[in-house]
């Protein structure tokens, strides 16, 4: 082996190297040949938590708002997809299950697809955000299920950080369309939502029937919690009757129980409390 070949391979690392990482700048951006090749690969490694189109699933933030948490440089973008965001359900790359792990190039590529899609003007609340608190803990009843700031229910998901991490679009239909989400995705693992959240009804040996969502469950048991957030543990030989949906526990709110300015107050609520 020479000393030739040697150099070679050290001057192409460097290059690569120089090509990509020690780069502050996205070699690729704008590009949207890029920005198509990123969507591809955003679908495969990065929708199961952020939602189709990026713009936020059941467990991890929207990325389409043009103002984020973590990352405001491409290169900053670069540091969270390679290394993920430690404490936090956001992997580093290749450490999620979803294959081998992208290369620079397919990283720079998603982040060519992610400034594509975002929506420069900010999510601007049109409602009145303390009308909204009072429906929220009172008359639309969304506190019996959500928590939201340490008080509510927790058959649904904690709201808390919802206005911050997703658009006003995107919580509207949550509220309209409960169930819609909650289907998207062919497998398990590309749904949305988490298995917590599926609806469940049993009826058990002596005739009591029990409904709610579905905590834990293996070949044998199945521990459901019920409207009134009690749990039970059920041993699944012993049911007469054990049935899961992927319709939502959450009720529809057509406009005429909840119209379009009493939501538009929630929204500014959920908002107000998840730019904190
Ligand atoms: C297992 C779920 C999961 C997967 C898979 C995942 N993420 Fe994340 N991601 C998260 C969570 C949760 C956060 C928010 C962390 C926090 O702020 O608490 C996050 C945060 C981010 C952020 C920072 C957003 C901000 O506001 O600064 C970016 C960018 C990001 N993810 C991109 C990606 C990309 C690109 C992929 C695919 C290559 C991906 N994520 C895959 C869960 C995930
Ligand atoms: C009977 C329980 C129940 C009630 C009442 C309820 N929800 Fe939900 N909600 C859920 C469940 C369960 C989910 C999980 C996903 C799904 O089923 O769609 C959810 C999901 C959501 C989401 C999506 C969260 C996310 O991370 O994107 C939003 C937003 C939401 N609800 C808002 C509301 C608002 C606002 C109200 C009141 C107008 C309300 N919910 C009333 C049970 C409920």
């Amino acid at each position: 082996m020479g000393r030739r070949w040697y150099l070679t391979l050290v001057v192409t690392m460097f290059l690569a190297t120089a090509a990509y990482t020690a780069d502050d700048r996205n070699p690729l951006a704008g590009d949207p040949k890029a920005a198509k090749a990123g969507e591809y690969e955003f679908r495969i490694n990065c929708a199961l938590c952020h939602g189709l189109g990026a713009r936020g699933g059941g467990r991890g933030p929207d990325l389409t708002r043009a103002v984020k948490k973590h990352t405001h440089s491409d290169a900053e973008m670069f540091q969270v997809i390679s290394n993920g965001i430690p404490g936090t359900a956001m992997p580093a790359n290749g450490t999620n299950g979803q294959g081998v792990g992208m290369t620079d190039e397919e990283i720079w590529q998603i982040i060519t697809y992610i400034r594509s899609q975002e929506v420069k003007a900010p999510a601007k609340a049109l409602g009145n955000a303390g009308r909204g608190k009072d429906l929220f803990f009172g008359d639309a009843n969304c506190s019996l299920c959500h928590m939201v700031e340490g008080k509510g229910g927790r058959l649904g998901p904690e709201l808390t950080g919802v206005g911050g991490s997703r658009t006003r679009e995107a919580i509207i239909d949550s509220v309209r369309n409960p169930s819609r989400r909650l289907a998207w995705g062919l497998t398990e693992a590309t749904k949305e939502f988490p298995q917590e959240y599926e609806s469940v009804t049993v009826v058990t040996a002596d005739g009591k029937e029990i409904k709610g969502v579905t905590l834990n469950e293996d070949s044998f048991s199945v521990q459901i919690m019920d409207a009134n957030e009690k749990i039970h543990l059920l041993e699944k030989s012993t049911l007469r009757l054990f049935q899961k949906s992927r319709q939502s526990a959450m009720p529809k709110y057509d406009a005429d129980v909840l119209s379009d300015k009493e939501l538009e107050d929630i929204v500014a609520f959920l908002v107000s409390v998840g730019a904190k």
